[in-house]
């Protein structure tokens, strides 16, 4: 029995690439348990397939495919490939553990692709797009092949092409934009085009991949779904590849709120989409722009006096979604040292966020600390304290004691004390132009790890003289670009927790590449995809 949703359905299957499409951005790479917390947060948002890697591309992306393929039981679990045996066979080794795992196979056909890229003939790609999905279906039913660049390929050889991987046995059949080049008209032409001249393809479930160069991914991404498409590959936050990709909650939410345009359904829980939003921008470190659509700070404020009184009268006259529909928190609610466990835990849901009893644990006492030093706790400060709860220790640093003394008109002196996970502690003096400079000379000494500091960014996560400040910070070391965050009331104490995030983050990725016997991929830089 076919499991396609083909184009007739009334059900758009959301594929969710944040893991290998968004995470191949600069700077928005994650560790495994970072991703293993962004999976469960997008089975609980209910997308349908959620591509968790390309296992092929390092050892860390392999060991995270098979953790999200053990762990999250849901969806379907996707992983990337090659049209090669050896990148196949990773792929399927990796997904072994899923419930419901999916070969994801790719190859190139454009001209720009076949000369440049691949150096190989038309017919050459041919053979191995069918020899990449006849391999894939060796080892699952359930096998998706994209011609990558299709939106630049010659029509009849794209059509050629998605016709023989279909006899071949893919179930679905994904046309990329991948470079941010068509444009809506264009694209639904594209795809009226394929299901007219390619046979079988009313078999298949027709998905639709874009990336945003020109700002058009959504808008591409519905007018292909208006042309028969009925799988949408998206990301959160538009994460992605240069400019990035498809916004899910963007898209997931023009479906929603036109619906009686698209008359089509998503199994997306819209309510969960802002909380995931904020813990996939929290994790990667990628902000969300104010006024980003339905995520952004602004995507609900009303500021010009016009507006206020349209609102006031009636919310529809200026507001055609409610922030409750994207899991918006209703109301800035205050807490403070006298709230209870139960008035946290209340405010925790209504932020939308599920604990499990152990992290709440830890988010109370944390809570309990914070609102002794804080008059006032907001929103964002309890935002804060559950993001930062569900992350596990990086890697192997730990910060147990941090001093600094500043006098005027002298240099910083910090003292810094550390511990790591062999049971070492460690306590360096450093003095430096700034407290924030002598607490990183101090950790440097300490870990033994250089780092170029690139960028140091501060900004308060709610308002008021004692809001908390997150710091976030930007390096480089053996090459490679590194990025960690933290939050904290003392600012000096924010930064030096973020730069020892960035130092176990070298820990690991230099561990990693001695027992991959290789090199380990740079934070955020494009991988073997590039090298199809
Ligand atoms: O953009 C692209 O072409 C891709 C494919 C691998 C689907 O990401
Ligand atoms: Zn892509």
């Amino acid at each position: 029995m076919s499991t396609a949703t083909t184009a007739g359905s009334d059900r758009v299957v959301i594929f969710d690439t944040t893991l290998r499409d968004g995470e191949q951005a600069p700077g928005c790479s994650m560790t495994q348990p970072e991703k293993l917390r962004v999976a469960r947060a997008l089975s609980e948002l209910g997308v349908d397939v959620i591509e968790a890697g390309f296992p092929a591309a390092s050892r860390g992306d392999w060991e995270a495919v098979n953790a999200v393929a053990r762990e999250v039981r849901e969806p379907i679990i996707a992983g990337l490939a090659r049209c090669t045996r050896e990148d196949i066979e990773q792929a399927a080794r990796a997904l072994a553990p899923a419930a419901r795992p999916r070969l994801h196979v790719f190859l190139a056909t454009s001209a720009i692709h076949r000369q440049y890229k691949l150096n190989m003939a038309q017919e050459q790609i041919v053979a191995r797009a069918v020899e990449g999905v006849r391999i894939a279906r060796e080892y699952c039913d359930d096998v998706e092949f994209s011609p990558e660049d299709a939106s630049r390929t010659e029509l009849d050889f794209l059509a050629q092409v998605v016709q023989v991987a279909i006899e071949a046995g893919a179930t679905t059949i994904n046309i990329p934009d991948t470079v941010g080049y068509t444009v809506p008209d264009e694209f639904g032409e594209l795809f009226r085009y394929l299901r007219k001249h390619v046979r079988g393809i009313e078999r298949v479930t027709l998905s639709v991949h874009c990336h945003d160069d020109l700002g058009m991914a959504v808008a591409n991404s519905l007018t292909a779904v208006v042309a028969g498409a009925r799988q949408i590959e998206c990301t959160i936050n538009g994460i992605g590849e240069r400019a990035g990709n498809c916004s899910l909650e963007e898209v997931v939410m023009a479906l929603t709120t036109r619906a009686a345009f698209f008359n089509l359904k998503t199994g997306v829980t819209t309510s969960r989409l802002y909380p995931t939003s904020r813990l996939v921008s929290s994790i990667t470190g990628m902000p969300i722009p104010r006024n980003k659509a339905v995520v952004g700070e602004n995507a609900f404020a009303h500021e010009s006096g016009i507006h206020q009184h349209g609102m006031l009268k009636h919310r529809s006259t200026y507001e055609i979604m409610q922030p409750t529909d994207v899991g918006l928190p209703r109301s800035n609610l205050v807490l403070g040292k006298h709230s209870g466990r139960h008035a946290l835990r209340e405010h925790v849901k209504q932020l939308g966020f599920e604990l499990e009893e152990a992290e709440f644990n830890r988010v109370f006492e944390e809570f309990k600390a914070l609102a002794d030093r804080k008059k006032e706790l907001f929103d964002g400060d309890i935002e804060a304290l559950v993001l930062r709860a569900g992350g596990l220790q990086s890697g192997p640093w730990a910060l147990e004691q941090l001093d600094v003394e500043v006098h005027s008109g002298a240099q910083a002196v910090a003292t810094v004390r550390l511990r790591h996970t062999d049971q070492r502690v460690l306590e360096r003096v450093a003095s430096g132009d700034g407290p924030v400079d002598a607490a990183y000379k101090a950790i440097v000494q300490a870990t033994g790890v250089p780092v170029t500091v690139r960028k140091f960014e501060v900004h308060a996560v709610t308002i008021g003289e004692d809001a908390q400040g997150e710091a976030i910070l930007y390096v480089d070391c053996d090459g490679r670009s590194y990025r960690g965050s933290s939050v904290s009331t003392n600012i000096v104490e924010a930064a030096s927790r973020a730069l020892l995030e960035v130092v176990n983050r070298i820990e690991l990725s230099r561990h990693a590449g001695a027992r991959a016997g290789n090199e380990p991929r740079a934070s955020g830089a494009p991988v073997a995809h590039s090298a199809a």
